[in-house]
Order: C-alpha cells, then sequence, then structure tokens
C-alpha cells in the first residue's frame, strides 16, 4: 500500500458500537469513530442485516439504470435534508461530494470563482485540494485549479472584498475540523447568507464532518437557522460504507445536464442500503440528541480536566465533535491514550479531535476522561517538570 498514511502501530480486526479490537484481543475504546465515519458505531446490527440481505439480492447497478434500493434510501435522505435542498447526487468519498459542488456551482453560474476559507479541509482531489487551506497538501501539487481563494474565517468585510463579478461559490464548514474544531458563529452563517443572497452567489456548506447527527443537529446548519443552496455530506451516511452527497435546490442541480457528472459506483445498491438503514438508526435512536447530551457532559469533564492542568488551553466544540487545544504537542498524549485503550485524533500539532460513535456508552466517556487525566498529568509533569513518572499519581 502507498506510503501516505502516518500509519499507528495497531492492527484493528473487530468492532461493536464504540469499541474497536486489536489483533492480540485488546479493546479500546474509538473516539476517532473511524475519522468521523461511525456514527451509528461499529457494525450496528441494523446496517449488517440491510448489507447481508442487499448482498444477496443486488449488489452493483449503474445510476443509469433505477433501483429500488437506491430510491428508498433517496427518499429517507430527502426527509431529512434541510428544507428547500431536494436533488441528490451520489458519489463515494467526501472529496467527490465537494467536487460535485464546485462542478454545479460553475455550471450554474457560468462563473469560475470559488472563495474558501483559511484553515478549510475540503479534500484532496484537484478541485477539493484548491479549496483545503494547509500548505503541507497543496504545495507539492501546484499548479492547482484556477480561480479559487482564501479569506479569513473571521471577517465578514475580508470576504465582501473578495466576492468579484467572477465569483461562483463560497464554500465552508460550520465547524472546521482538521482545521482545529473551529465553529463559523451563527450570525457569521446568517450574515454570509444574506452576502450571498446580496450578490448572487451560491452558499455551499461543506458538512462531511458535522453533518449526520455529529454535532447535536441532524445537520449543523440547523443551528443557525441558514440553509445553503449546496450541501455536501460523506463520511457516516451509509453506516460505514463509502459514499459522497451532494445535496442542491433542484434549481441549481438541474443546471448539470446528462453525462456532464456522473460515478460508476455512486448510488450502488450495497451501499443505498446500508445508508437507508443508517438513516433509520439516525432517526429512531434519536443519535442528534443523544450527541447533544452526551457531547455536553464530554466537555464539562473535559473542562473539568483543564481546570486541573496546566497545559490545556481550550475545549470546545458541538456535541460529539470537540476539540482540546494543548500548549504543546500532542502526538505523546495520542500514543500514550492508545497504549491504555483509548484511541483519539488530533487536528493540527497541538489539537485532540474527538469524534466518536455517538452510540458511546457515558461510562466510556468516564473510562476515556480517566485515562486522559492520567495521561494529561505525565505528560505535564514531563514538560512542566522534566520528570518521566507520574509524581500524583
Ligand atoms: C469537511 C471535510 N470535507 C471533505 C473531506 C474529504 O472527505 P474524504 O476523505 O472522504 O474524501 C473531509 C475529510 O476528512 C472533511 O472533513
Amino acid at each position: 500500500m502507498a506510503n501516505v498514511y502516518a500509519k499507528k502501530p495497531l492492527v484493528i480486526t473487530k468492532g461493536k458500537g464504540a469499541l474497536v479490537w486489536d489483533v492480540y484481543n485488546r479493546q479500546y475504546i474509538d473516539c476517532t469513530g473511524s475519522y468521523g465515519v461511525s456514527i451509528v458505531g461499529h457494525c450496528h446490527p441494523r446496517i449488517v442485516e440491510a448489507v447481508k440481505k442487499q448482498a444477496e439480492t443486488l449488489i452493483s447497478c449503474h445510476s443509469s439504470f433505477y433501483n429500488d434500493a437506491r430510491s428508498r434510501f433517496l427518499e429517507k435522505l430527502s426527509h431529512i435534508a434541510p428544507q428547500g435542498l431536494d436533488k441528490i447526487y451520489l458519489s463515494n468519498s467526501g472529496t467527490e461530494s465537494v467536487e460535485c459542488a464546485f462542478k454545479l456551482a460553475r455550471r450554474f453560474s457560468g462563473k469560475p470563482g470559488i472563495i474558501a476559507l483559511m484553515g478549510a479541509y475540503h479534500g484532496k482531489t484537484m478541485g477539493a485540494l484548491s479549496a483545503t487551506w494547509d500548505k503541507k497538501y497543496r504545495e507539492p501539487f501546484k499548479p492547482l485549479v484556477p480561480e479559487f481563494s482564501h479569506v479569513p474565517a473571521d471577517s465578514l468585510d475580508k470576504m465582501e472584498e473578495a466576492i468579484t463579478e467572477k465569483t461562483a461559490a463560497i464554500i465552508v464548514e460550520p465547524i472546521r475540523g482538521e482545521g482545529g474544531i473551529r465553529a463559523l458563529s451563527n450570525r457569521y452563517l446568517q450574515e454570509l447568507r444574506k452576502i450571498c443572497d446580496d450578490k448572487h452567489v451560491l452558499l455551499i456548506f461543506d458538512e462531511v464532518q458535522t453533518g449526520f447527527g455529529r454535532t447535536g443537529k441532524n445537520f449543523a446548519c440547523e443551528h443557525s437557522g441558514v440553509i445553503p443552496d449546496i450541501i455536501c455530506l460523506a463520511k457516516s451516511v451509509a453506516g460505514g460504507l463509502p459514499i459522497g452527497v451532494t445535496i442542491a435546490r433542484k434549481g441549481v442541480m438541474s443546471a448539470l445536464k446528462v453525462g456532464e457528472h456522473t460515478s460508476t459506483f455512486g448510488g450502488n445498491p450495497l451501499v443505498c442500503a446500508a445508508a437507508a438503514a443508517a438513516i433509520d438508526v439516525l432517526v429512531e435512536e434519536k443519535l442528534a440528541e443523544r450527541a447533544n447530551k452526551l457531547g455536553n457532559y464530554f466537555k464539562e469533564e473535559l473542562q473539568s480536566l483543564q481546570t486541573r492542568s496546566e497545559i490545556i488551553r481550550e475545549v470546545r466544540g458541538l456535541g460529539l465533535m470537540i476539540g482540546v487545544e494543548f500548549r504543546f504537542d500532542v502526538l505523546n498524549i495520542l500514543n500514550k491514550s492508545m497504549n491504555k485503550g483509548v484511541l483519539i485524533l488530533d487536528a493540527g500539532r497541538n489539537i485532540l479531535r474527538f469524534l466518536p460513535p455517538l452510540v458511546i456508552e457515558k461510562e466510556q466517556i468516564d473510562t476515556v476522561i480517566s485515562v486522559l487525566d492520567k495521561v494529561v498529568k505525565e505528560e505535564e509533569n514531563e514538560r512542566l517538570f522534566g520528570s518521566t513518572s507520574d509524581q500524583n499519581a
């Protein structure tokens, strides 16, 4: 396999709910949720059952034919999608959902310009990469797609200045995930909507990481009440199987004509059957509400840990999308937590990122906190006092 992933020394072989097991049958609480994919938990029985049943019926069916499993999923998705977003394009990943949004924006407006935010992450294919901010991803692949620009995330004035007669769309993540769990305020998003309406520019929300209950609502846009023209989803929508979804207002999506944007695997029945089951689980198990409640609890516990620590700068996030910013590099904390049975992600050099399955139990959160408590104390002793043992243990 290509050497493009920062590998952890762990072979994961099994998963259930918020837990995974390694090849030696050691158990871990998975606060990475497979990079935010496992919203409904690992191997949810409803997903397993749907996949098994569909695998015995029909696995592959190109979207040039109609298919019952796909129709069932599209209908369920259109029921929970933000109001007015009613035309759906199906692909296989987050970056593809973003590519579709960009092509759609250009086709609809007849203009080339896309404005993204500094700190943004939208994927790594050439179009999405052109909107992604981090130099380490962009520089080796220049020249990127022309007419993409970036503005600071906290300035509506700078945004207005950046819009020209060539601007087709603005793309934002309601909460930047890879960019450090940094939320845009409701006011910012509401003003951005007005600016886009005034200047006839499309507003794209990349909810690949924030969508599907993660932040305590089915879609993060519901917190601000702002409905974008196009929304991009992926990660968790098919309960762990690969999927990308781009949803737009009918008038916008109809700009794409037959053959202009297609995907061989997009909308295949196996994935659609899993995705229909995932929506049932999201709704019936009230996972967004659960993310809100458990997210508040998790955040309070982390904030209490912050008061006991000198190396934690800030705890932030919404629902079960939580960031903890440290004064130092978090690599040791990640590794030590892993050795004590807790898997956590980073988001930049000094931020821990928690994207656990929304089915995580309160007791599992308590275990995560007690592991972190120990690990943070150890790290603090090493960083501040040069000791390699936990003197307070
Ligand atoms: C906000 C956002 N957009 C796009 C992507 C790209 O998704 P994928 O890795 O499925 O291509 C990601 C992945 O982390 C993401 O967080």
